[in-house]
């Protein structure tokens, strides 16, 4: 049996070794709370506050404008929740987007029962935010508005600068989910239009259970959990101090070798798709997604006639692992929200399949799952 293949980076990725040797220490012998007086404490605090620095100078913002989460959706549920209940009154409305990871609609979902109005901006059909629908929905009733950097599902990229810049002249707290676009696209602060902006360190190969928040100094937000005063009480509980070291680490390997990388993932997704247009007839697969606005590890593709689930218990069984976008719930797949929000007829998205590539991916293994694939879907639509 060969290796198992794993091209489901976008779900989360490996634990770097580097980051894995920068945390040790912190399970161990440098145990200590970092809001300890003692040594104990501030050897911890100095390895927390230099791992804050080095993910601020990635980052191009101050130090003190980062928080410490427990991951992705904790930062998403903070912005959203944090930025609307702080926002003065008269400003009742949320914007965000069809396609957002359901860290973001589940809290805007609770932000309706609240009794904020929520307006979902439409897609297109390569899952690109209207910019004029955007327009017209941001005025002074808004509270906050929330525009993913890269879908995980499909990995189109949203116009964040643009509606970054709407935000900025009606006064409206902008947040970006980007927990997708770390280590996959630049990404500096000092220039954005961006209020508040999330991201996870499982997503580039630092440990699971960790995320952060940036908020832009002076940003208005409510706490969302009450406790002692760290992270600038905006959210309060001992850090987890051996998660932030990795963290930092792992990010600043990914956003390093950022040109390469992508270059190299790019590379991968073509193979893939180079071998799907030789093995397969041209209508037998149809990829998702904008095809230049994208991030460059998911590859999202239809094969109409095969089930997501088929193509993918498939490919389990040959080692390969890949996923739907979809939520999984009591065995059977829900259709991806995402999918439909861009418009695309049932038989694409019952049987949509994400790739996403990273770390221990190569030409040889992404070219033999290919083949994989090719030869399961063949096989499923087969009449
Ligand atoms: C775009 C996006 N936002 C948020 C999250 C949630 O992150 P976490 O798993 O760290 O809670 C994910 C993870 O799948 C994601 O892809």
């Amino acid at each position: 049996m060969q290796e198992p293949i794993y091209l489901d980076h976008a779900a989360t990725t490996p634990l770097r070794p580097e980051a894995l040797e920068a945390m040790l220490p912190y399970f161990s012998g440098v145990f200590g709370n970092p809001s300890s007086v003692h040594r104990f404490g501030r050897d911890a605090k100095a390895a927390l506050e230099a791992a804050r620095d080095a993910l601020a100078a990635r980052l191009g913002c101050s130090a003190s404008e980062l928080v410490f989460t427990s991951g992705g959706t904790e930062s998403d549920n903070l912005a959203l929740l944090g930025a609307a209940l702080a926002a003065p009154e008269g400003r009742r409305k949320v914007v965000t987007t069809a396609v957002e990871h359901h860290a973001v609609l589940h809290a805007a979902e609770e932000l309706e029962r609240l009794g904020f109005e929520v307006v979902y901006l439409p897609v297109d059909a390569t899952g690109r935010v209207d910019v004029d629908a955007a327009r017209a929905a941001i005025d002074e009733r808004a509270a906050v508005v929330s525009v993913m950097f890269g879908n995980n599902e499909v990995g189109t990229l949203q116009p964040i600068e643009a509606i970054g810049a709407m935000c900025r002249e009606r006064g409206v707290p902008f947040h970006v989910d980007a927990v997708q676009a770390l280590g996959h696209a630049r990404i500096d602060l000092s220039r954005l239009p961006v209020d508040l902006m999330s991201f996870s360190a499982h997503k580039v190969g630092g440990p699971k259970g960790v995320g952060l928040l940036y908020a832009r100094r002076r940003v208005k937000l409510h706490a969302r959990s009450f406790g002692g005063s760290q992270e600038r009480s905006r959210r309060p509980g001992t850090e987890n101090v051996a998660g932030a070291v990795g963290f930092a680490a792992a990010a600043g390997l990914a956003c390093d070798a950022l040109e390469a990388r992508t270059a190299e993932l790019a590379s991968l997704r073509e193979a893939m798709l180079a071998v799907f247009a030789r093995e397969l007839a041209p209508d037998a697969f149809v990829v998702n997604g904008h095809p230049t606005e994208r991030l460059p590890h998911v590859l999202n593709v239809s094969f109409p006639g095969a089930s997501t689930e088929s193509v993918l218990m498939n490919l389990d069984l040959e080692g390969i692992a890949a996923a739907s976008g979809s939520a999984c719930s009591s065995g059977s797949l829900r259709p991806s929200h995402v999918l439909l929000a861009m418009g695309l007829p049932e038989e694409r998205v019952r049987s949509a399949v994400r790739f996403s590539f990273g770390e221990g991916n190569c030409l040889k293994s992404v070219t033999f799952a290919a083949e994989k694939v090719a030869t399961i879907v063949r096989r499923l639509t087969y009449k």
